[in-house]
């Protein structure tokens, strides 16, 4: 285990920021940290890395506790925080530098580790530019840089894709995952729950302050009380294609248009393979089909009758 936080509460005045919060992340994972606007992901963060004090509870990193071996902790740490720190006046390796010295990286050393993380992030030809010059993108990218340089146990990534284009983003996601299988555990936050979903294989979902839901995603979407729906198209349908879908134990509903095709089952009946065979021993062709699957956003939905994303 790499990180275990167990009941940490945060309030600013009257409101609960942090409320109760555990969770556990174990070592070479990339763990999503899933929450909408205001749910208390930085606030836990900033508890994580010590730059807000807890009210009550524990946060144990590398098996040290965060605050009593705080030096220890915070140089195995790397943070990338939703505000850019970056220093527009600095060029783009002088800032990673700065951070990288921060961390104890000196001489030819540090200069090559900075240039290694702006290589990493896809910087390496900006690196004598400065950030004012830089797209959205590139600064969130160059804000990654400088939370890596020093190659950290543990980085911790607070909405790392919020407000950049699609390439960019590609670019950070696609580091994440390189930082990982080089070694590095990840806890990644968003409220983007494609990008979580793609990343992450142990989830914790937050709101309001507190973690309403953990688990891999399989066990997250098992929550998720839903039909199984699959739908096909076929060649051509003959009289015989409802009633004989229908038919099969568990369907609940059977749609035909024209020669598209809904199988509504109750949740886990796993039917496609029934649905498969029974077209076949009807002399029926499918040319396409895909099986609807529950998602990160209708498990929130679920969970907090709200959507995820800001309207
Ligand atoms: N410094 C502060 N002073 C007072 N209240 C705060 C402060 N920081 C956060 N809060 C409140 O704590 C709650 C949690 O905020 P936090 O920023 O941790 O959420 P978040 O999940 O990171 O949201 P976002 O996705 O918008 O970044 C919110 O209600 C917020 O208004
Ligand atoms: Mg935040």
């Amino acid at each position: 285990m790499i990180l275990q936080v167990k009941n940490v509460v945060k309030r600013y005045k009257q409101v609960i920021a942090v409320d109760q919060v555990s969770l556990e992340i174990q070592e070479g994972q990339i763990f999503g940290l899933l929450g909408p606007n205001g749910a208390g992901k930085t606030t836990l963060i900033h508890s994580i890395v010590g730059l807000v004090p807890v009210e009550s509870g524990t946060i144990t990193v590398f098996g040290l506790d965060h605050r009593r071996d705080e030096r220890q902790v915070k140089q195995q740490i790397g943070v990338v925080p939703q505000e850019l720190a970056i220093f527009e006046d600095l060029t783009a390796m002088e800032n990673v530098g700065f951070f990288g010295s921060l961390y104890g990286l000196k001489g030819k050393h540090l200069k090559q580790e900075a240039a290694k993380a702006l290589e990493f992030v896809g910087l390496g030809n900006r690196s004598q530019q400065y950030p004012k010059t830089f797209s959205g993108g590139m600064k969130r990218r160059l804000n990654i840089a400088c939370g890596i340089v020093h190659r950290p146990r543990l980085v911790i990534m607070d909405e790392p894709t919020v407000g950049i284009d699609p390439q960019s983003r590609n670019h950070i996601l696609d580091s994440v995952r390189d930082l990982n299988r080089e070694g590095m555990t990840v806890l990644y936050t968003s409220h983007y729950m494609e990008e979580v979903e793609q990343l992450c294989h142990d989830i914790a979902i937050m709101d309001n302050g507190r973690i309403i839901a953990k688990g891999t995603k399989e066990e997250l979407k098992d929550l998720v009380a839903r039909d199984e729906i699959i739908h096909l198209q076929l060649a051509a349908l003959n009289g015989n294609t409802e009633s004989a879908l229908r038919s099969i134990g568990g369907v609940k509903e059977c749609r035909i248009d024209g020669r598209d095709v809904s199988v509504i089952s109750e949740k886990n009946s796993g039917n496609l393979s029934r649905v498969m065979q029974t077209l076949h021993q009807e002399g029926l062709e499918i040319q396409t089909m895909s099986v609807e699957r529950p998602t990160l956003e209708s498990v929130f939905l679920t969970l907090t009758g709200r959507n995820l994303r800001d309207e």
